[in-house]
């Protein structure tokens, strides 16, 4: 079975990232979100309540499953006999991150993974969950980045900040 993954932070999980998904869900037979920590980030939301918000955003979608783990995305991929990544491409800045951590998967897989590009939506070009979150601390609208549900606990985990 061709089965891919798509990783992310998904902090919060937006209306680009879902483009994302249910475009790499028709792909491949099968589909497994990882929802994950990058070392470099500091998180609003936790991660299982990010898993939990990935999980109700693809709920819909019958070929996709989502899960979380520590570690190297290429270990949980040879587990489970998985060889390909997709990652979303959004503007040229994007383009050196992913390279690099295509080339880095590459290498510490001993050349067993393939990363394959898909690009964002023109609309979600330059949406990212930073962007989100500087708007929600700010009060602004989210509805044309977040599905209700997702604005709903974005608001919710604001309020408990401030
Ligand atoms: N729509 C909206 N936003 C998008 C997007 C899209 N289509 N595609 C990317 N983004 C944004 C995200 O919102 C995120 O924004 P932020 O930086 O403001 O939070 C940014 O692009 C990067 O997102 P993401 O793809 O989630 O990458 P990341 O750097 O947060 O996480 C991991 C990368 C977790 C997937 C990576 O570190 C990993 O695989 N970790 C596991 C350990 C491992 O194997 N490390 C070796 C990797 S070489």
């Amino acid at each position: 079975m061709q089965i891919g993954v798509y990783s992310g932070s998904f902090d919060p999980i937006t209306k680009g990232h879902i483009d994302i998904i249910e475009r790499a869900a028709k792909l491949s037979e099968k589909l497994i979100v990882t929802v994950l920590n990058n070392i470099n980030k500091n998180y609003m939301f936790t991660l299982e309540e990010r898993e939990v918000m990935v999980r109700e955003c693809v709920k819909n979608i019958p070929n996709v499953e989502v899960v979380t783990f520590q570690g190297l995305l290429v270990d949980f991929m040879k587990d489970k006999g998985i060889t390909l990544i997709y990652r979303g491409i959004r503007a040229v800045s994007d383009y050196e991150y992913e390279l690099a951590m295509a080339f880095a998967n590459d290498e510490i897989s001993g050349g067993k993974v393939e990363t394959i590009f898909i690009p964002a939506k023109k609309k979600y070009m330059y949406l990212s969950s930073t962007i989100v979150r500087e708007i929600a601390m700010n009060g602004g609208n989210l509805s044309l980045y977040l599905p209700k549900n997702i604005e709903k606990k974005v608001e919710k985990k604001v309020k408990s900040k401030l």
